[in-house]
């Protein structure tokens, strides 16, 4: 079976420097594939290529994105348009920033399930309070309710997952979407991209968290100044990593768990 996203050869520059250099890999239907690398190795700057967000001045000077057998970088905008968020959905750090902060929870989950397919906001509703019931929230009908602001960072993040199942995407990139979350939230966010998993959607989890890596995902791409330095099976590379830089992302993690920093280790997912 053919991968759902390949990554073949890509460069991307901004301006004249090339920051991602040369990489390739694959997602396969209903797996989860870590990205990990220190601040500023490339991470985000693969998503945004792949959802034809890189920021001004940002493009790809060489290699190909596939999705499903068609190139995501030959393709208009108003395809891309049509992709992002139905086909391929992004959860960010932040997601209370991608929220408009004078709209409703409710009236935004509305709007975007309006823009993907015929829906009243009756409907819309009830197939939200049926997710946020599904994800254990306590108050659904509350958090429809509410203004972004009136949401912790936590529960913010919680709605950008549920607003990303409402739409059954296909594959779900999700760049630190748990990097700003205190322990508890995280392990909540986390637990709800497994379910998309079971759902079938294939995912990208990107972090720079060693001990997610190991607890969820099947394979890892491990970064370094834009190329790649690894990359195979999670549980090959973590138990025997071939690379030096591997070997000292995990040597720092085990350092921090020794310090009593330990992450979800006692929490698997
Ligand atoms: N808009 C931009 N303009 C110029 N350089 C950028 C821009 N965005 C990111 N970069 C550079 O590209 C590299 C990769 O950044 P990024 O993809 O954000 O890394 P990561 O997500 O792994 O922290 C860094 O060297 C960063 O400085
Ligand atoms: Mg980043």
């Amino acid at each position: 079976m053919s991968p759902i996203l390949s990554f073949n050869n890509l460069e991307v520059s901004y301006g004249d420097e090339a920051v991602v250099r040369n990489v390739s890999f694959e997602l396969n239907q209903g797996e989860i594939l870590g990205i990990v690398g220190e601040s500023g190795s490339g991470k985000s700057t693969l998503i945004k290529a792949a959802m034809g967000l890189l920021s001004k001045g940002g493009r790809v000077t060489s290699g190909d994105i596939i999705y499903e057998q068609n190139s995501l970088l030959t393709m208009s905008e108003k395809s891309l348009r049509r992709l992002r968020g139905k086909e391929i959905g992004m959860i960010s750090q932040n997601a209370s920033t991608t929220f408009c902060p004078i709209r409703t929870v409710g009236n935004q989950i509305f709007e975007t399930l309006r823009a993907h397919g015929k829906i009243s906001i009756k409907d819309a509703r009830i197939k939200s309070l049926e997710i946020f019931d599904k994800l254990n929230f306590m108050n659904p009908d509350k958090v429809w309710d509410s203004y972004p602001f009136q949401l912790s960072g936590g529960m913010n993040q919680r709605v950008a997952v549920a607003l990303a199942m409402l739409l059954e995407p296909k594959v779900i990139l999700a760049d630190e979407a748990t990097s700003a979350l205190d322990n508890i939230s995280r392990n909540q966010v986390i637990m709800e991209l497994v379910r998309l998993y079971d759902m079938g959607t294939s995912v990208i989890f990107v972090t720079h968290d060693i001990d997610i890596v190991d607890s969820i995902c099947d394979k890892v791409l491990v970064l370094k100044n834009g190329e790649v330095k690894e990359y195979g099976p999670s549980k090959r590379v973590l138990s025997a990593p071939q690379s030096d830089y591997t070997k000292h992302l995990i040597n720092c993690t085990r350092q921090l768990r020794g310090a009593g920093y330990g992450l979800i280790q006692e929490n698997k997912v």
